[in-house]
């Protein structure tokens, strides 16, 4: 399949961006800096931390699984069975179990990963969220695939 490109200079700061990429949802994630600081925190309750049993490319194993830390872009499908999480991004979303940080939730067999798509602890998908192969054309487009 054909790379795909995603226009972010619109993008606010929490906002979720879903591209097609060979009949997949990309997620692109404009994270706070809030995002990004709570993200250490939860290396303890995260099965993977550093992503050693996942899937991304080399530039993105590292603690915020990205190129920019302000940009997460991840495959919107559960390693579980397939399935789409949904955005949970507000901590203590009333939806969501007390003491949550913000993430994505999978609402097929309750999955939940955090907002650099790690998955947590004690859920049935085994691997954090993919993810793709992708770079920056520019300052405000990220290529995907
Ligand atoms: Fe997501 Fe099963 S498909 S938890």
């Amino acid at each position: 399949g054909a790379p795909v490109s995603a226009d972010i200079s619109q993008m606010q700061p929490g906002q979720m961006l879903t591209v097609n990429w060979r009949g997949k949802p990309v997620w692109v994630v404009r994270r706070t800096p809030a995002m990004i600081e709570q993200l250490a925190a939860l290396d303890e309750t995260v099965r993977d931390p550093m992503s050693d049993n996942s899937t991304q490319p080399e530039y993105a194993k590292n603690p915020t699984r990205s190129i920019k830390p302000e940009y997460l872009v991840v495959v919107g499908i559960c390693t579980h069975l397939g399935c789409s999480p949904l955005y949970r991004p507000a901590p203590n979303s009333p939806d969501m179990a007390a003491g949550w940080r913000g993430g994505f939730f999978c609402p097929c067999h309750g999955s939940s990963f955090d907002l650099a798509g790690r998955v947590f602890r004690a859920v049935p998908a085994p691997s954090n969220l993919e993810i793709p192969m992708h770079g920056y054309l520019s300052e405000t487009v990220i290529r995907i695939g």
